[in-house]
């Protein structure tokens, strides 16, 4: 894929209280492509997506979207193109599928009738009470939530969070085809290696906050060796 990168983690260094957590980590995504950022408990992708929504402030290094660098206002990120989907999820239990997409809706952001397209699934329970819906139909909210801002980054943190591995299956492929309809950089953090590797442009493992891989997806696929020796901490470079 051809262009410039919308997203770039410039050898950050981002952690808690002065210590850091994830040290040296660069990575970047262009339009319509998917970073899958995997490793293991700990490892540090949650402060990877919170850092690169300005949500956690740099110890060192730089994190750019769409050519200006991330503000420390999470709020002023997101109006700008840069959506994270936390993994508590973000949707509002007490009211109903549709009062949570019409709180969700941005100027300019995708149009509801798209996002029902993406997922029927909602269409049909709009009048449902989220705090009803199954873990995969919350996270099918969450996903449309996000989409419902309009993003041109859109980063995802645990997907498949208390996901059955047949939901996961059902929503990866999902945002693939989301990412390639609405050119959207994804970074995609997720547990089921294999099925982020088997839609991502790229991935990084990380493990002890720094990187131990990073790798196009595709010479991945296929290599479970490479990504469990990762896992483990051994830096592993592709030939
Ligand atoms: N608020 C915090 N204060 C201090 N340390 C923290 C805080 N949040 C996370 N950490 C530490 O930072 C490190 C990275 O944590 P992080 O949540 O980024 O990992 P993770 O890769 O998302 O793990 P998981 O797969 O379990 O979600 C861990 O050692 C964790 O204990
Ligand atoms: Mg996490």
């Amino acid at each position: 894929m051809s262009g410039q990168p919308v997203f770039e983690l410039d050898d950050i260094t981002v952690g808690y209280g002065g210590v850091s957590a994830v040290r040296g980590l660069s990575a970047s995504v262009r339009e319509g492509e998917i970073l899958a950022l995997l490793g293991p408990n700990g490892a540090g992708k949650t402060t990877t997506m919170l850092a690169a929504v300005g949500a956690l402030p740099l110890i060192s290094g730089s994190v750019q979207a769409l050519g200006q660098p991330i503000d420390s206002a999470v709020e002023k990120n997101a109006r700008r193109g840069v959506t994270l989907v936390p993994d508590s999820r973000g949707v509002f239990h007490r009211l109903s599928v549709a009062d949570n997409l019409r709180l969700a809706k941005r100027k300019g952001g995708t149009d509801l009738g798209v996002v029902y397209e993406y997922f029927p699934k909602l269409k049909t329970m709009r009048t449902r009470k989220c705090g009803n819906l199954s873990g995969g139909e919350q996270q099918m909210l969450a996903m449309a939530k996000a989409l419902l801002a309009g993003p041109k980054v859109l980063l995802i943190d645990e997907l498949s969070l208390g996901l059955s591995p047949i939901a996961v299956q059902e929503l990866l492929p999902r945002l693939r085809s989301i990412a390639d309809d609405q050119r959207m950089a994804v970074i995609l953090v997720e547990q089921h290696i294999d099925l982020a590797l088997g839609i991502a442009d790229s991935a990084v493992v990380l493990h002890h906050g720094r990187v131990a891989l990073s790798a196009p997806a595709a010479e991945l696929r296929g290599r479970r060796d490479m990504v469990e020796a990762a896992y483990f901490g051994r830096t592993v470079d592709v030939a």
